[in-house]
C-alpha cells in the first residue's frame, strides 16, 4: 500500500457506518477517481468485511434510464457489497447533461430526500 492521500479517505470509510457513493458515469462505468478509491478500499478487506455497513449509490449519467451502464454500475457496487458484507441499502440511477439540470429538479431533489431517510 502506498502512503498516499487516500488513507485519509479509506479512514473515514473505516470509521462510517452509512457511505453513499456517488459518481458520473463514464465509459459505462464509475469515474476514475471513485474507482481508485474502491481498489484502495481492498487493503482493507478484511477489517471491512468484519463491519456492518449500509451503503448507498448514484450515478448521474447524460443517457436515457434504460441505458445498461446503470445496472453494470449498481451490480459491480452489489459484488463488492456482497464481498464485504456490507447492504447495498439503494441504487440511484439519474439522467442529467447540463450543470443544474438537477439543482432544477424538484422532483430529483424530493427522491433524493427520500433516499437519505432510507439509509439514515
Ligand atoms: C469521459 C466521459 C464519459 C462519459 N460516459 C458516459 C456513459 O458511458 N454513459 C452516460 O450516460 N454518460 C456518460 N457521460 C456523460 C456524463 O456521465 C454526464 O454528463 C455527467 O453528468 C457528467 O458529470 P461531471 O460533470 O461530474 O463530469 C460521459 C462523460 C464523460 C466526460
Amino acid at each position: 500500500v502506498l502512503p498516499d492521500e487516500s488513507a485519509d479517505v479509506i479512514n473515514k470509510i473505516y470509521n462510517a457506518d452509512t457511505i453513499i457513493f456517488g459518481s458520473p458515469v463514464y465509459w459505462w462505468g464509475v469515474s476514475a477517481q471513485l474507482k481508485m478509491v474502491i481498489d484502495k478500499m481492498y487493503s482493507k478487506s478484511e477489517q471491512f468485511q468484519e463491519q456492518k455497513k449500509k451503503i448507498g449509490l448514484v450515478t448521474v449519467g447524460a443517457d436515457e434510464l434504460k441505458g445498461p451502464q446503470y445496472r453494470i454500475i449498481s451490480e459491480q457496487m452489489q459484488c463488492i457489497c456482497e464481498y464485504l458484507g456490507w447492504e447495498l441499502v439503494f441504487s440511484h440511477p439519474i439522467s442529467a447533461y447540463e450543470k443544474t439540470d438537477v439543482l432544477n429538479n424538484s422532483d430529483e431533489l424530493r427522491k433524493l430526500g427520500e433516499l437519505w431517510k432510507k439509509i439514515s
